[in-house]
């Protein structure tokens, strides 16, 4: 019987192997661009005798054991040898440390005899194993292959940013623990490295509290008005059942955190404070102002402005804070957590007697000087327990300690200001980190948040702002992403608004300024999106309206120059009032008058997209 069970195992390996094809991989496409790289002679081929050689890791370390799903899933079926033989993906952890590629960094090499990726550290071995993943054919983790041809290459890569990340809005619609993991997945791909967990905030509380129940008995739950649009819901009605929500239990979040580590991920909450807490207000009213009479709701739709604020008077406001803190500590083991600190809308505070006896009690400078107050508390207790805080920018406003991190949101205003004073600063300037706007037209796309932010312009982000000299720009430790669900309501929409931008952000964050080229990036954004689709992820449609520049030309032209966001676009171009002719298809920059009209159809193998533009050209004053 075990003779019969031991034939048909082999018979189902020979046939997995012999089934599958051989395939010459031509080039590689990689995201982040690394910081070099160089396509040598030759080619070393995967196949079923490939071996995996692990030296300076333990065998069953969590990136080994990583690597080896991993390559299981992607029908790569590697014994483990004892030696670096000819014929190997041999991952080694450096015994003399190479400086240049410093904790993140690693060097892959392909070679005729095998496959190497060596680093200092695991976390490099994860990345270097990351780039593997994606000079394997886009379709691995769905087609089986019995050889895989691989160019030769070398490469030595290391990341620009420490802070490489992405921020994951869960309060306006919830997603389950498997959606997280799949956004940490995407993340892992691109070598991102700190997960913001928007945890709270005025449409959900979707923490476990021990101490407080009510904040998860009432406070995880809204009326659901998911069958209207978000702009358009309808008030909840008197007792009108909450049955939309609900919050990661501690053990779940252990589980997230865990599965974020194995991908070398931080995990960072956001508990909102001391605005954006409508949840809070509805779970326990008497932490909003003395002589506040509203009845606060887990809000649906719209909340505008978010008029909730908890009370900076009441001491059992800041109690309840440091015992949340209390907490949130020992589920997230890491240097940070966010505090919030954006929108808050202080007018409760100026008509409390209570908000105002502690800013006169205490010489602080108004309501500002209140909220400031009320962060330096938070973080004075954070420290004692060993952890820094971020705030959104608007913690600058009423004087911030040395010690904060700020987030910058509202433009890059608050990274600048934060720098100069000497504060660390992550950069996610709305106009261009904010993937909960639309890319491309909405005509086009699933309904957003009103606004446009394009794959063009998220890559043309520049993480350091030239204003701050070597040493302030030293502060600047990164930027991120950010997906807020209002709008976002299923893991769908929340992969199309993240892919392909994330790529874009990614780079910007890893990959040094200088080795930055958006055409070439444009080129890669395809087959990335090949590799996502068919790992199971919904890629967003970029943006088909031309990318249009014009800049004075003569006495009185503008020369017009158009670029586009898909690699293979082609735009044809007319002028004027010929807006039915098939037009010119553009390949160089072109001179009109100014106040002419350039009418423009963008093409993608041969099919119309989305619609006609028409630019009016307008030469600027000098
Ligand atoms: C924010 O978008 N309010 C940080
Ligand atoms: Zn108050």
């Amino acid at each position: 019987m075990r003779a019969y069970k031991l034939i048909l195992i082999a018979l189902t390996l020979l046939l997995a192997v012999g089934c599958g094809r051989r395939i010459t991989v031509e080039s590689y496409a990689i995201v982040p661009e690394p910081v070099f790289l160089v396509q040598k002679e030759g080619t070393f081929t995967i196949s079923g005798k490939t071996q995996l050689f692990i030296d300076g890791a333990g065998q069953n370390s969590s990136t080994v054991n990583y690597i080896k799903k991993s390559l299981r899933k992607m029908d790569i079926r590697t014994s483990l040898s004892g030696v670096d033989n000819d014929n190997c993906i041999a991952l080694v952890i450096n015994q003399t440390r190479n400086d240049v590629i410093g904790d993140e960094g690693y060097i892959l090499e392909v070679r005729p005899n095998g496959i190497y990726i060596s680093a200092n550290t695991e976390t490099g071995i994860f990345y270097g194993f990351q780039t593997l993943i994606q000079m394997l054919p886009e379709d691995i983790t769905k087609a089986h292959y019995s050889k895989i041809i691989m160019p030769c290459c070398v490469i030595q890569d290391y990341p620009a940013f420490e802070w490489r990340g992405s921020m994951r809005d869960v309060s306006r619609h919830f997603f389950s623990t498997k959606d997280i993991k799949k956004h940490l997945d995407l993340m892992a791909l691109y070598k991102l490295n700190r997960f913001h967990w928007h945890l709270t905030d005025d449409h959900g509380w979707r923490i476990e509290l021990d101490n407080y129940p009510e904040m998860n008995d009432i406070g995880s739950w809204r009326v659901d008005r998911d069958d209207q649009p978000w702009g358009k819901a309808d008030l909840p009605r008197e007792g009108e059942a909450r049955t939309y929500g609900g919050f990661y239990t501690k053990d779940e979040i252990a589980k997230i955190v865990e599965y974020a580590a194995e991908r070398h991920i931080e995990v960072i909450p956001e508990i909102e404070i001391p605005g954006h807490c409508a949840e809070i207000l509805c779970a326990h009213p008497s932490f909003a102002c003395a002589n506040d009479d509203t009845t606060y709701n887990v809000e649906i739709g719209p909340y505008w402005p978010p008029r909730a604020i908890l009370c900076g008077g009441n001491d059992s406001v800041m109690q309840f804070l440091k015992d949340v803190m209390d907490e949130i500590i020992p589920l997230f083991p890491y240097e940070y957590i966010h505090i919030g600190g954006d929108e808050a809308v202080k007018d409760n505070w100026k008509k409390c007697p209570l908000c105002q006896a502690r800013i006169k009690e205490l010489g602080l400078e108004g309501e500002e000087g209140l909220q400031s107050w009320m962060i330096r508390e938070i973080e004075a207790y954070l420290k004692l327990k060993g952890k820094r805080i971020i705030g959104w920018d608007e913690i600058l406003d009423g004087g911030v300690s040395e010690t904060a991190t700020v987030m910058s949101w509202r433009g890059k205003e608050g990274a600048i200001a934060a720098a100069k004073r000497g504060n660390d600063a992550i950069m996610c300037p709305i106009g261009q980190c904010y993937f909960n706007f639309y890319q491309a037209n909405e005509k086009y796309a699933p309904v957003g948040f009103p606004g446009f932010v394009s794959l063009y312009s998220t890559y043309h982000l520049d993480i350091v702002p030239t204003e701050l000299t070597p040493e302030e720009a030293k502060h600047v430790i990164g930027g991120q992403g950010n997906l807020w669900a209002e709008y976002v309501n299923t893991q769908d929409v929340a992969e199309y608004q993240l892919i392909p931008r994330i790529c874009a952000s990614a780079e910007c964050l890893w990959t040094p300024a200088e080795k930055k080229s958006w055409n070439a990036f444009r080129a890669k954004v395809n087959r990335q999106k090949a590799r996502l689709t068919s790992r199971g992820y919904n890629c967003g449609e970029s943006s088909f309206k031309p990318i249009i520049k014009s800049t004075a030309s003569g006495d009185n032209d503008c020369l017009i120059t158009l670029d586009w966001e898909v690699e293979g676009t082609q735009i044809y171009y007319t002028l004027n009032n010929d807006t039915t002719g098939s037009g010119i298809l553009y390949t160089q920059p072109f001179v009109v008058p100014s106040g002419t009209y350039v009418n423009t159809k963008s093409y993608l193998n041969g099919r119309l997209k989305e619609c006609p533009y028409r630019f009016h050209i307008i030469r600027s004053k000098q």
